[in-house]
């Protein structure tokens, strides 16, 4: 709950809160009669709405019950990765639910005219909480979540993949997948500082890829790729979305060896 919303509770009386409800239905109405299919080239606008039969966001583990919970820590359905750092969830989002977008500078909003799914990634810190870094939403802030905002900010990234590639961050291996796909790709180098996701993620991946071939090295980008040849570095190593554009920056001063440098977030979006 953001704080305006935590206020609101206290500050207004039931009939405001009833009508609040009728108008948030009200707007998902107005805006699933516009409903248009999800593909990989729907563009980006502040009010995308979309028909919820096109959306497949592909789980990783189909098997996990959805929950609509989106607390890794109280939800009850999730499963965790056998090194016990990681949690994947199927997380379901429901009517009149608006999903938060972002593109460049801009930003927006999505709803679905029904539920969908949204795979998950958490990671536990070293107190036990689930988050990915400092994040203010700490419980809650997921590594990865296959959302359109995910796919729209990333796709980029993907249209730069040719020859050698080397993948920064594997997350949900959404970003490897996209890469692995493409013909233009010869080979892959990932680079994740987690033994324990690649363990455990890469496999099952890899029983749905093709068979370009990925050479993994578990390590920090900022040591492990200045040392790398390749054509295209494709970092998502960071929690945050924006001002990613100084990080790959600087790395790609320090790696005369590869090419091109793209970074999620960066704001080079086209
Ligand atoms: C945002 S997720 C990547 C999501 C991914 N692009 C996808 O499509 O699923 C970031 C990943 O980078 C890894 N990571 C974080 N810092 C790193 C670093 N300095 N070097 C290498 N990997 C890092 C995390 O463990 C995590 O797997």
């Amino acid at each position: 709950m953001d704080i305006n919303s935590f206020f609101n509770v206290f500050s207004t009386t039931p009939a405001d809160r009833a009508e609040a409800e009728r108008r948030n239905w009200a707007e998902h109405r107005r805006r699933c009669a516009s409903a248009r299919d999800w593909d990989w080239k729907t563009r980006f606008t502040p009010e995308m709405n979309l028909t919820a039969v096109s959306w497949d966001a592909k789980p990783l583990f189909p098997g996990v019950p959805t929950t609509d919970c989106g607390n890794p820590a109280k939800s009850l359905d999730y499963l965790d990765s056998p090194c016990g750092q990681f949690r994947y969830t199927n997380a379901v989002l429901t009517p009149p639910h608006k999903l938060r977008v972002g593109w460049g500078l801009m930003r927006g909003t999505v709803v679905w005219d029904g539920p969908v799914t949204i795979p998950r990634l958490h990671q536990r810190d070293e107190v036990g909480r689930w988050g990915a870094g400092d994040f203010r939403n700490y419980e809650c802030h997921p590594w990865m979540s296959i959302t359109p905002s995910e796919i729209i900010t990333q796709r980029s990234g993907v249209r730069h993949a040719k020859g050698h590639v080397v993948v920064g961050g594997l997350g949900l291996g959404w970003l490897l997948e996209r890469v692995e796909e493409r013909k233009k790709v010869e080979c892959i180098t990932l680079v994740e500082v987690n033994q324990g996701l690649v363990d455990w993620l890469l496999p099952v991946l890899r029983a749905r890829m093709g068979d370009t071939p990925i050479k993994v090295i578990v390590g920090d980008v900022d040591e492990v790729v200045p040392k790398l040849t390749a054509d295209v570095c494709l970092l998502d190593v960071y929690p945050y979305y924006g001002s990613n554009g100084q990080h790959r920056d600087k790395l790609d001063r320090e790696s005369p060896n590869v090419k091109h440098f793209w970074a999620w977030g960066g704001h080079k979006e086209r």
